[in-house]
């Protein structure tokens, strides 16, 4: 969602700020806008759409010019994307850039026009700038804290004083912010792609910590305005990892990073050939004492959950709810001591996830959090933490991000079911050895290719289409499923093979796209007949499937063979095509692939 900069220093500081927010425009934005002081006053330009338009419009109307300034990239809650609705906002004295909900900002709104506040923009936002200017007094630390305990809601704020041109101000609460630390320069940002040009050293801050930022130095406080001791932190990749390095999309690149992704998850969790989860406090003992376990989450990572939901009940008879995050929070959750709650999220800032992990924690349950983003808020507010170490994911659609929260969820159920005796030692290695070979399976798959982008052109002409499984197929084509639908903007359904005569199959018409997966041997008999009865009624069936599998001709127009491996693992396999087909498709389409519309990458709102 909406990504905030902020910059002191020796450098221009519109260059800064304008490179800095193209390095969030993953996250998803409508709009942007930059506030610089400019001898003495602060200079705002500010537009609806790309980065492009801004820089297009400060052509027109001058850059501004100085050294300390902030900027934005709006995803729009409250009020349509456009220039007055723009962040920043504020006026002279004033200028502030927000990622976040104020929720009580119609009450605040009122009571800021009875003052004799006139208001121009839709925005929750311009709320935050019109309070800081009634409590100014001079003291910015002082007015930022009487604000802090008005407002209510997620936010992250950047605010600059037009009497105080030496200092950015900054402070967060439920929505992400680091302060990054270079040689007399300093930077705020939402996410540390913004900063790794400048330095790779930053602060996460905490809950309601809020910041002085000047070119030499960094103070941070609380509420009662008591300092905070900080640890820097480093990031552990450098700047190519955050750049397209030759590949057209960040889509494509990310695609093709999911073996050494996979490897980095896997690999240091291995001892002696067998699952080692103690780095994050899952001892033996909690393992086995669990009685059920709940996995919520977002989007794909959901879909990853489902994943796991199979392979733990089936390798580790184990009870397994898996949630949309949105619906376990208002469902009054039957979640205890005993429990295990399972959060998966690649931002580890998803607004839904955080308040289902916050749920589980007040009812008693441990939390274990698979987060791929180190210091996110959900991986400092779990019990444990698994990092899927995967380096950073840009394109708004999550490929290598799904791959390696099914890693994930593989050591976890290898281990579980280890602890849990249902399956021995022996077979333990056997799985753990299969799981690192996968990597290579998927280089191998990645071979695919050409033959997805065949498949993809025979979808183009197409409004909708089913993709069909059963069992772990049927997880997979969730997710195949949802990426097709966020980059091509196909409408398209999973379902699970068996379901389809209780209704859907009425949708089947001529040519119409069917995909479907075939990777589970005991289930191919039944798929297969689920595939003639669309075929029969004339649907264009696309099949993914194990190369060993053997089926009539006739049964599909388009067959994609990919390698095999132990079944439970082949979602790990499988995934590549069905990227890969959602890729191709947005591609031939000529959508913005890495952008889709509507979308972000991090919703860090409900
Ligand atoms: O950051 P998270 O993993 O918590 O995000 C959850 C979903 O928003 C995310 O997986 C979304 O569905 C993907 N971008 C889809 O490709």
């Amino acid at each position: 969602m909406c990504g905030i900069v902020g910059y002191i220093g020796n450098r221009d500081c519109t260059d800064v700020l304008i490179d800095a927010l193209s390095k969030l425009e993953y996250r998803g934005y409508d709009s942007a806008g930059i506030a610089v002081f400019e001898k003495g006053t602060i200079k705002v330009e500010k537009c609806k759409g790309k980065l492009e338009n801004l820089t297009n419009l400060m052509k027109i109307e001058g850059r501004p010019s100085g050294n300390c300034g902030i900027g934005h990239t709006r995803w729009a809650t409250h009020g349509e994307p456009s220039d007055i609705n723009s962040h920043p906002h504020g006026n002279k004295r004033v200028s502030i850039v927000h990622n976040g909900i104020i929720e009580n900002y119609r009450e605040l709104k009122e009571f800021l026009s009875k003052e004799g506040y006139a208001f121009e923009s839709e925005t929750d936002t311009e709320v935050v700038a019109k309070l800081l200017d009634y409590y100014y007094n001079n003291d910015p630390i002082d007015t930022i804290i009487k604000v802090l305990a008005d407002i209510e809601g997620a936010y992250s704020l950047g605010i600059i004083f037009r009497d105080f041109p030496e200092h950015i101000y900054a402070v967060r609460k439920d929505s992400p912010l680091i302060v990054g630390l270079g040689e007399d320069e300093n930077f705020i940002a939402s996410d540390v792609p913004a900063i790794l040009k400048y330095t790779r050293n930053y602060y996460l801050l905490n809950q309601d910590e809020i910041c002085d930022i000047t070119r030499t130095d960094v103070k941070i406080c609380n509420v009662r305005r008591q300092t905070v001791k900080k640890e820097v932190q480093t990031a552990n990749w450098d700047i190519d990892a955050a750049e397209k390095n030759g590949y057209e999309h960040f889509m494509l690149k990310e695609i093709h990073e999911q073996p050494s992704a996979v490897k980095m998850t896997v690999s240091p969790r291995i001892k002696n050939g067998l699952p080692d989860l103690s780095e994050t406090g899952l001892t033996p003992e909690k393992l086995s004492a669990y009685n059920h376990i709940f996995i919520v989450a977002c989007g794909t990572a959901m879909h990853a959950g489902m994943v796991g939901k199979y392979v733990i009940e089936k390798l580790a008879r184990v009870g397994v709810t898996v949630d949309i995050a949105s619906e376990f929070r208002y469902r009054d959750p039957l979640i205890c001591e005993n429990d295990l709650l399972v959060v998966i999220s690649q931002s580890g800032e998803t607004a839904d996830t955080k308040a289902a992990l916050e749920l589980g924690k007040e009812r008693g349950a441990d939390t274990l959090a698979v987060v791929n983003v180190v210091g996110s808020s959900i991986a400092r507010e779990a019990d444990m933490v698994l990092y899927t170490n995967a380096g950073p994911e840009i394109s708004v659609a999550s490929t290598k991000a799904y791959s390696v929260q099914i890693a994930a969820m593989y050591l976890f159920a290898f281990e579980l079911a280890l602890v849990k005796e249902k399956i021995s030692e022996d077979e333990c290695r056997e799985y753990v050895q299969a799981l690192s070979d996968v990597p290579d399976l998927i280089e191998k798959t990645l071979e695919t290719k050409e033959l997805c982008q065949m498949a993809a052109s025979k979808l183009l002409s197409s409004n909708s289409l089913l993709y069909i499984g059963r069992g772990l197929d049927y997880a997979l084509s969730m997710e195949g499923s949802l990426k097709l639908k966020e980059i091509s903007y196909i409408h398209s359904e999973s379902y699970a093979a068996g379901e389809l005569k209780h209704g859907t199959i009425s949708l089947i018409e001529d040519q119409m796209p069917v995909i479907a997966v075939v990777t589970q041997k005991e289930l191919l008999d039944k798929t297969v007949n689920n595939i003639k009865e669309v075929k029969s009624r004339h649907a264009m069936v696309v099949l993914v499937m194990s190369e060993s599998v053997k089926i009539e001709d006739g049964v599909a127009d388009f067959i994609i063979p990919i390698p095999e491996t132990k079944e439970v693992l082949m979602p790990c396999i499988a995934a590549v095509p069905l990227q890969l087909i959602a890729y191709y498709t947005s591609v031939l389409k000529g959508n913005d692939v890495d952008q889709p519309r509507n979308l972000a990458k991090s919703v860090t709102v409900e």
